[in-house]
């Protein structure tokens, strides 16, 4: 193993550390504000979280964030196991600090698995896919693959059942029409989805908004809101896959955790050819989100994901150079 592939003598990332740093910075992000900074030193990555890029409006509590972090914690665990070096990762290592959201430990060379192979090819071609699914039933072994996968870093992954479908679904019309109303929420969708944000790297372009479903059953976020654009109509599938992520608690560990979950998931379905939408409006507005946790042992709802197969593919969407990113 070539240690300066992996850090230079002056601290900063070779190039195999750099395309491991670029696959973590693909990983999804509310609002795409990619709110992450990672501090590379001997043999260990910070990866901080970067409070500056916080929701006031939609995530006061810095949840979304953390969530976001943790998804990209995964990526770059996945890239390093991939690029042929264990990866081990402690989150939230340092008690006092709870900006570092994780310390990716990087071990010996060994041998990546196929698994880690796999998950790693599918980093760049996962994309957000806000438009119409086909009408392809989701098999119920796929599911159960997706559920499986995102049973790790203490989440608990259910697929819903016809009746917590159409409950969480409502749900979340309500929370999107609580939020649309909300001005101060619009204007800071207008702030993170300017169109023709010429040479911008982060926010959500134009490109990656998805039309209202003409039946109004599937309340996909509202991209088009912030800046009054006009939102096509179309005919989106009439059997959605829900599922739902949970956690144990609801510290910045387990919004961590919850992201690192997330991201596995969202890969996992990318391997099996599936695309997938997060509906995160019923999880931020606490009176609801509080609704669908009851009965539920006292777990914690941190995401919903509507899953199928894609009609149209998605290009990927902005990021910021590695550079904005580093940290000494
Ligand atoms: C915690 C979290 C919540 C998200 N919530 C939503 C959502 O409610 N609606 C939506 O359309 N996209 C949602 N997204 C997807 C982001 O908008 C998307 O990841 C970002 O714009 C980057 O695009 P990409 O996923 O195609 O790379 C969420 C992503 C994360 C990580």
């Amino acid at each position: 193993m070539n240690d300066q592939l992996w850090f230079r003598p002056d601290g900063q990332p070779g190039p195999e550390l750099r395309e491991c740093l670029t696959a973590a910075a693909a990983a999804p992000s509310i609002h795409n504000t990619q709110p992450w900074l990672f501090r590379p030193r001997a043999d260990t990555v910070d990866v901080v979280a970067d409070w500056t890029r916080r929701l006031d409006v939609l995530d006061p509590d810095g949840r979304e964030l953390y969530v976001s972090v943790g998804a990209a914690v995964f990526n770059l665990g996945v890239a390093i196991s991939a690029h042929g070096r264990r990866a081990d990762i402690l989150v939230l290592p340092d008690a006092d600090r709870p900006e570092v959201a994780a310390r990716i430990v990087l071990g010996r060379a060994r041998r990546p698995t196929s698994a880690a192979t796999a998950l790693a090819a599918a980093i760049p071609r996962r994309h957000t896919n806000r438009r119409p699914f086909r009408d392809r039933e989701v098999p119920a072994a796929v599911l159960a693959d997706l559920t499986v996968a995102g049973d790790r870093h203490r989440t608990t992954v259910i697929v819903a059942d016809t009746t917590l479908r159409s409950a969480v679904l409502a749900l979340a019309r309500t929370a999107e029409n609580v939020q649309r109303t909300d001005p101060a929420y619009r204007a800071e969708l207008a702030a993170w989805t300017t169109p023709g944000g010429v040479g911008r790297r982060d926010g959500v372009p134009r490109d990656a908004f998805g039309p209202h479903d003409e039946h109004k059953a599937i309340p996909l976020r509202d991209f088009g809101l912030g800046n009054g654009a006009p939102i096509a109509t179309a005919h989106f599938e009439r059997d959605p896959a829900v599922l739902l992520l949970f956690t144990g608690g609801d510290t910045p560990a387990d919004w961590v955790r919850a992201g690192m979950a997330l991201e596995r998931v969202l890969l996992t379905a990318t391997v099996r050819g599936l695309a997938a939408t997060p509906l995160s409006q019923v999880v931020e507005v606490p009176r609801l989100r509080s609704l669908l946790a009851g009965g539920l042992e006292g777990r914690v709802l941190q995401n919903v994901l509507r899953v199928g197969y894609p009609a149209t593919p998605m290009r990927p969407t902005p990021r910021r150079p590695i550079e904005e990113t580093l940290r000494p």
